[in-house]
């Protein structure tokens, strides 16, 4: 009994010697000093031992239960000493880190392109005007003067919705809408917004792009207006040196229309931006049709007005540039980056 006390102290010894935690240690103290502890076992065995045997093993029990719970007290105090500085570690701060600052974002080139074009139109005393993007065929051709069957209308393919909704081709159709609301009072807005043709994506056209359209309604507007007007929009959004070209073209909505080009930032020596012309064609314009105004209710012999249409992503694949319309829509933060 002797030996097997002394080898139950060695065991215990080492274990607590092992314990890495305090909670391993105790586990270690209830293996040997629980109710059904080892050294808790041979105390109560005592009381079996003839009267002679008690005192010796009893002392023999005392003095084992004393070492063992002595070095059980002091493994207990390191060991928690050492939890609580790890503890004070992995939660130390240092305040003089420099602190995280959050990456900053910032708009979209085409947001600001838009945000600067309507600025510049708003200082012209232009309003910001807005439609749906889901249209009613109505809006988007036929009160711009282009009936079914109209030829116009292959210029543009359309995702329809049902027979009479699609998807809008332009921004043209919130011209009749705005003209609608307001009807007579003068008109003199700008529109920015998405559209959308059944095109296939490749480096110059995407199925959903933005257009800004333009649109004056009043007495005694003339098409003079409309060249001065565009005049000091591209000079302050292309550059004081530049100039602009008018020449005629064709849309169902204005009469006369015209082709509106500006003068290339190369000065006419020719460059792959303007394919050595020295002028980039950047947007569509005209006078209102007769037509369109009658739609709207507005008498055209009072009231006359312009209207003008811009791809934004054209506008700014010119402003500066890029050769691939696809950039602005891949997220790509190399390319997205370099316009904060
Ligand atoms: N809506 C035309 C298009 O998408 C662009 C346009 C041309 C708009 C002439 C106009 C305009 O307001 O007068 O092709």
């Amino acid at each position: 009994m002797q030996e097997e006390l002394k080898q139950i102290l060695v065991e215990g010894l080492q274990e607590a010697g092992a314990a890495a935690t305090s909670q391993e240690l105790s586990a270690v103290r209830l293996k040997y000093f629980g109710k059904k502890g080892l050294i808790t076992q041979y105390s109560r065995r005592l009381g079996m031992l003839s009267p002679e045997e008690r005192p010796r093993f009893g002392k023999i029990i005392n003095e084992v239960r004393q070492e063992l719970e002595e070095y059980l007290t002091t493994r207990e105090q390191e060991l928690l000493a050492l939890e609580e500085q790890r503890k004070l570690e992995s939660e130390r701060l240092d305040v003089e880190l420099p602190g995280r600052r959050p990456r900053r974002g910032h708009p979209h080139p085409l947001q600001l392109i838009i945000q600067e074009i309507t600025t510049t139109f708003l200082g012209m005393g232009f309003s910001v005007a807005e439609g749906p993007e889901v249209e009613l065929d109505y809006y988007n051709f036929e009160a711009l003067n282009i009936p079914p069957e109209h030829p116009a209308r292959e210029m543009h393919d359309s995702l329809y919705i049902t027979d009479k909704i699609l998807l809008r081709t332009h921004t043209s159709p919130v011209q009749v809408r705005t003209m609608e609301k307001v009807c007579p009072q003068p008109v003199r807005i700008i529109v920015p917004g998405r559209v959308y043709r059944r095109d296939a994506l490749d480096a110059t056209h995407s199925p959903i792009f933005h257009q800004i359209e333009g649109l004056l309604v009043d007495k005694h507007i003339t098409f003079s207006d409309l060249k001065g007007i565009l005049t000091v929009f591209v000079q302050k959004f292309f550059g004081e040196d530049r100039t602009v070209r008018l020449r005629p073209s064709f849309f169902p909505f204005t009469e006369p229309s015209t082709e509106v080009d500006v003068s290339c930032g190369c000065q006419g020596r020719g460059c792959r931006i303007c394919k050595n012309t020295g002028w980039l064609e950047i947007l569509g314009a005209g006078s209102v049709h007769p037509k369109v105004l009658a739609m709207a209710n507005y008498d055209p012999e009072l009231y006359s007005g312009f209207a003008f249409g811009m791809g934004v992503e054209r506008i700014a694949m010119l402003r500066y540039g890029i050769t691939d319309i696809r950039h602005f829509y891949e997220n790509d933060l190399r390319f997205l980056s370099q316009f904060s």
